[in-house]
This record gives C-alpha cells, structure tokens and sequence, in this order.
C-alpha cells in the first residue's frame, strides 16, 4: 500500500475519492485524514501520486528545510490562467526578479505610513452603517479590504467595484476547481477566457486593471514597479491584479470568519471590547497601538487557526524526496493544507475550540504548527501587511459598533483557493 510512512486508498477506491474532491476539496480532505492519518498517499494517473500531509513536520519540510525541490502544484494552473507571471504564480527568475521590486513596499516603516489609510478606510464605512441595521458583513469587508489595497498600494479609490470584483471572484473560483480537475488541466488565458462567464470575469478585471495602471496618482507600489525597468505591460497587468486580488480577498475572509466567532462567542468578544476602550481611550487607533492590543490580535490569530483563508498549500515535488519518514518519489503532488495541520490534535489541545489565549504570549507551539501566511521563501508578501490591517479594522470597528449574527443563521463555509463564508453572512450592526 503505497510508499512507506503514508496510508490510503488503492487505485479503484482512490477514483471515487478524486470524484469527490472535485466536488468538495476540504471536507474530502479532511474524510482522508480521518481515514488514514495525517500522512495520506492518493494514487492519480498511471503512476503518480497525490500526498495529503498534516504535521508540521511535513510543512517545515516542504516549504522550507527542502524547499528547493518542490514548485507549485498543477493545482494552481487555472489560478496561473488569470494571475499570470505575478508573485503568487510564477516562479524561478521571474519569480525572483518580481519578489524583489515588490517586497520592500511591504517593510515595517511603509507599513505604519498605511495605517492612517487603513483606519480611515474602515471609520469610513462604519460611518455609513445605520445603526440596527441588518448588512452582508461578508460583502462589506470585502469592499472595505479591497478600498484598502487599492489606496495604499496604488492610490485608486476602488470600493465602487467591491460588488463586481466579488462577482468576478465568485466565477474564477469556482471555474479554478472544476479545471483543476479537468484532464489536462492548463495554465493558459485564452482556454478560460472562452468559458462565458469566466470570460466576462476575466475582462472586468482587466479592466480594473486598466483603470488602476492608467489613473492618475499610482501609489507607491505602482511607482517602484514601473521604475523598476523590470516589467513588461504584461506582467505589470499581472503583478497589479495579483496584488489587488490576494491583497483583499484573503483579508476580508478573515475578519469575516472573526466576526462569525466573536458572535458565537460572546465572552471573547466583551474581553475585546474592554480592551480597545482601555487601549484607544475613546480615539482611533493607531499603528504603535497594535502592540498593545494583544487579545484583539490574539482573536484574529486563533479565528485563522480555525478558519484559514489560505486553507491548502501545494506542490509538486522536482526530485525523490523522504518527508518526515514519508518517500515522497519525484512527480507527486503534496498537499500540506494549513486547515488540517491547525486542527492536528497532536499539537493543538482542543484543536475546534475557539480560545485565544493559545495566542497570548508565553504559549509555545511548533513553529510550522500554525502557518496561515504559509512559509519559506514563498511565504506571504503581504503578512505583515494583512495582521496590521485587520488588527485596526477590527478595532476601529469595535471601538464604536458590534456586529451580530442574526439568530438561528447557520454561516456555511465555500473551500476553492480560498476558505470562506459561503454566500451573505447577515449580522445586525449595534451602536455600542
Ligand atoms: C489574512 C490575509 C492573508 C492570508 C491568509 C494570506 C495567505 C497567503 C499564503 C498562505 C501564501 C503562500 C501561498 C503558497 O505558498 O503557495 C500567500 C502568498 C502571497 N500573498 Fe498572501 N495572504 C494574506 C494577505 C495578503 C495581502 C494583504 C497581500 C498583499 C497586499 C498578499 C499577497 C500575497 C502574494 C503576492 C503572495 C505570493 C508571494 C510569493 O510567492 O512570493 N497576501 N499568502
């Protein structure tokens, strides 16, 4: 049965597996754990293999100690299709050349020049919201993440085209998993661009594109990617779009799950409220006031515990590789998805109980037992960026209002490239 140190299914079971991964990747992952452990081997093809493995150890060895022999997965094509030679898809020189320009936008001292932006962004629609009324929290922090990235990173007002952007996203995501498991999945534009609605999804995101790259006052970010020299219109179309779309959607999934927990979990909630009114004193925070929230940040943490956007990470291994005791032979997939590594009961007690404290200081974990922002070289650009801003929004939120879930609404989750709420998420907004 397979390569030694992993358990699974044998040729013809596996089929009926891969039938339902097309279906529902994340609950067939986690139906795969449960059966064989947390090292799973699913044959694919005449003589290749798909390794599901969810110990830290493995992700440390994937992403990091090893890192030099794994390339993302053929399950990012169809991603690869519409981000291009961006950050999150390329890879080899191009990646390199790409990381370089784009990182130090993202280093500390830029970092507490956006938050002013960051603040306002969020005061902004909290102001709009009328008191005790019911709202889309999903849809609302996903046009107050995406206004964010759009004036920090490249100085455009955006928020006007939250709603189309979701659409958009709505499409490709789904259109990203059933290609995946098409035969021959592809990485190429113009396959996808046929499909109707992915077609449409596409443009209108060019577009926005086109309107970022050609408006007026750029941004920073815009300004150290044209100067560069580095990149061709293509890969500046890539690059922007990339940026624009894993710089909000990710983010606004996150919060969105927070809000969903805090509600379920009033006790976490009111200690939150206490601290941003001893913190902030009644005034809008600011970025040297993060340091001194640790139990709002100790929330986000632990609700992308539970709830990673982010949820798997892929890749395809160069070379015969032995991963924690596991023969990985060259040409396998490996999964190692942080939403099953996060719930390793192995490391994380109580691994479906939401408890912050696991994220106030003096608590130990493996270092790769938790890895939201993933790890490596490939690690997130934007981390750094994303926990400042959802720590603001979040506080300058619950500084003046609560968002509540609407009782008896059961919140159902959607799993393609990213882990989030499916649908509307109704929450009444309380002036406190
Ligand atoms: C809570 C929010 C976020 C989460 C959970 C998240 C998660 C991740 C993860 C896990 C990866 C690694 C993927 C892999 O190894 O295959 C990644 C990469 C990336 N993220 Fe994020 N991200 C978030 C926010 C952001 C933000 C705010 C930005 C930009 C403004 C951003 C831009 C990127 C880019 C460009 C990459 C590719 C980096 C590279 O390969 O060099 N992300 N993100």
């Amino acid at each position: 049965m397979g390569e030694r140190g992993a358990q699974g299914p044998g040729a013809v079971e596996a089929f009926r597996w891969w039938g339902r991964m097309a279906w529902n990747p994340l609950d067939t992952y986690g139906a795969l754990a449960r059966r064989y452990g947390d090292a799973v081997r699913v044959p694919f093809g005449r003589n290749r293999a798909f390794f599901l493995l969810s110990r830290p150890e493995h992700a440390e060895r994937i992403l990091v100690a090893n890192q030099d022999n794994y390339v993302k997965a053929f399950t990012y094509r169809p991603l690869r299709a519409v981000l291009g030679d961006g950050l999150l898809t390329s890879e080899g020189e191009t990646w390199r050349q790409h990381r370089r320009v784009v990182q130090p936008v993202f280093a500390h001292r830029h970092m507490v020049g956006f938050a002013p932006q960051m603040v306002d962004t969020a005061a902004q629609a909290v102001g709009r919201w009328p008191d005790g009324v019911v709202l889309d929290a999903a849809g609302e922090l996903r046009r107050l993440t995406l206004g964010i990235v759009g004036r920090a990173l490249f100085g455009s007002q955006l928020e006007g085209e939250a709603e189309r952007t979701g659409q958009a996203l709505e499409a490709l995501q789904r259109g990203a998993v059933v290609g995946t498991f098409m035969p021959g999945a592809t990485a190429k534009r113009s396959v996808y661009q046929r499909v109707p609605r992915l077609g449409s999804a596409l443009e209108y995101l060019d577009g926005m594109v086109q309107r970022v790259v050609g408006g007026s006052s750029g941004g920073e970010l815009l300004r150290l990617l044209e100067e560069s020299g580095r990149f061709n219109e293509a890969e500046l179309r890539d690059e922007v779009l990339t940026l624009l779309l894993a710089g909000h959607e990710t983010t606004a999934a996150s919060l969105a799950w927070t809000f969903v927990l805090l509600s379920k979990y009033p006790a976490a909630r009111d200690r939150l409220e206490d601290e941003v009114d001893e913190v902030l004193g009644g005034g809008e925070p600011k970025a040297e006031d993060v340091d001194r929230l640790p139990w709002t940040k100790a929330v986000l943490s632990e609700a992308m515990r539970l709830c990673p956007p982010a949820w798997t990470i892929e890749r395809d291994a160069l070379e015969d590789d032995v991963v924690d005791g596991v023969e990985v032979p060259a040409g396998s997939t490996v999964a190692v998805p942080p939403y099953l590594i996060h719930r390793n009961a192995d490391v994380w007690p109580n691994p479906e109980g939401f408890q912050p404290e696991r994220f106030m200081s003096g608590q130990k974990h493996h270092r790769y037992a938790y890895l939201p922002f993933g790890g490596g070289r490939r690690i997130c650009v934007g981390a750094g960026f994303a926990m400042l801003e959802a720590t603001l929004v979040l506080a300058t939120i619950a500084r003046t209002h609560r968002l509540d879930l609407v009782p008896g609404v059961a919140v159902s989750s959607r799993a393609e490239i990213t882990f989030r709420p499916a649908g509307v998420v109704p929450m009444r907004v309380i002036r406190r």
